[in-house]
């Protein structure tokens, strides 16, 4: 495995590669939910390209981007043992200049439910993920459904800017109880994790509601408020269509439920797909 930390490095390293790459980006401290992705781009490509960046535009002014878990030495072994071909670690400066052109989030998609909690976040998501797609020049680019918002508005941006990649959405990684991994876990203590299940649960029976016939999504959100009172914080419980559109009645095959919540000082996230 080629460790690149420039783009120079990066550019030669895939001078090496013959066949369709596959590209993980991420911002690090990997774990099973990372290793998905990585393991079906290993599956379902000749050559693999992981990126770990903690994207300074995407985080807002007192959130925790000094605090984001940083692991280099794991994650290098994490994919060395997967069979990554590429892992490109780039520092700030390499990924961005002074007065940059910026991609803007459409009001409805990045400036909605996490983009109203986080207003400009998907800005700057889109602006590395734009720059990251280019550099690893890969056929397909892999990435999580529990980013739902971030997955709907990178597919979107392919689109618009007719970019030649496909984007392939992968199922959300759970633990044992039902926690959706995240790296961000790594704040929780033993007891803010079992509350941090609330927002399974709050899923859960989101779930159990519509397979057994309730469609309306204000009783559904009611119910799942009500699960979420054991996390210290509600930021959101949310039903939309797969534009992210708020829906009255829930379509099967069309609906994403959305929680939002924190966990003492952690703020989490996770949904589900009817
Ligand atoms: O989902 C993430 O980890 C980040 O938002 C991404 C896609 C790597 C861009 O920084």
């Amino acid at each position: 495995m080629v460790i690149a930390r420039t783009i120079e490095e990066l550019q030669k390293a895939k001078e090496g590669l013959q066949g369709s790459i596959g590209f993980v980006p991420t911002m690090g401290a990997l774990h099973q939910g990372h290793l998905s992705l990585i393991q079906r781009a290993v599956e379902e490509n000749d050559h693999v390209i992981v990126s770990v960046f903690v994207n300074p535009t995407q985080f807002l002014e007192g959130e925790d981007l000094d605090a984001y878990p940083r692991r280099e030495a794991a994650d290098t072994q994490i994919c060395e043992r997967a069979g990554v071909d590429i892992l490109f670690m780039p520092t700030i400066d390499q990924m961005y200049e002074p007065d940059e052109l910026c991609i803007g989030a459409p009001a409805i998609r990045g400036y909605t439910l996490e983009g109203q909690k986080r207003p400009g976040h998907f800005d700057g998501m889109l602006q590395v993920v734009m720059k990251l797609l280019n550099l690893s020049g890969a056929d397909r680019a892999y990435f999580g459904k529990k980013d739902a918002q971030q997955l709907a508005l990178i597919t979107q941006m392919v689109r618009n800017y007719f970019m030649n990649v496909e984007i392939v959405p992968c199922e959300i990684i759970r633990d044992e109880k039902g926690l959706a991994l995240s790296s961000r876990n790594a704040y929780l203590s033993s007891e803010e994790k079992e509350r941090a299940l609330a927002l399974s649960r709050a899923l859960k029976r989101a779930t159990k509601l519509v397979m057994a016939g309730e469609h309306n999504t204000e009783t559904i959100k009611k119910e799942m408020l009500d699960i979420l009172k054991e996390a210290d914080r509600i930021d959101y419980a949310a039903i939309v269509d797969r534009d992210f559109i708020a829906i009255e009645e829930v379509e099967i095959g069309n609906t994403i439920i959305l929680v939002a919540a924190w966990v003492g000082k952690t703020r989490l996230i996770d949904n589900v797909w009817i």
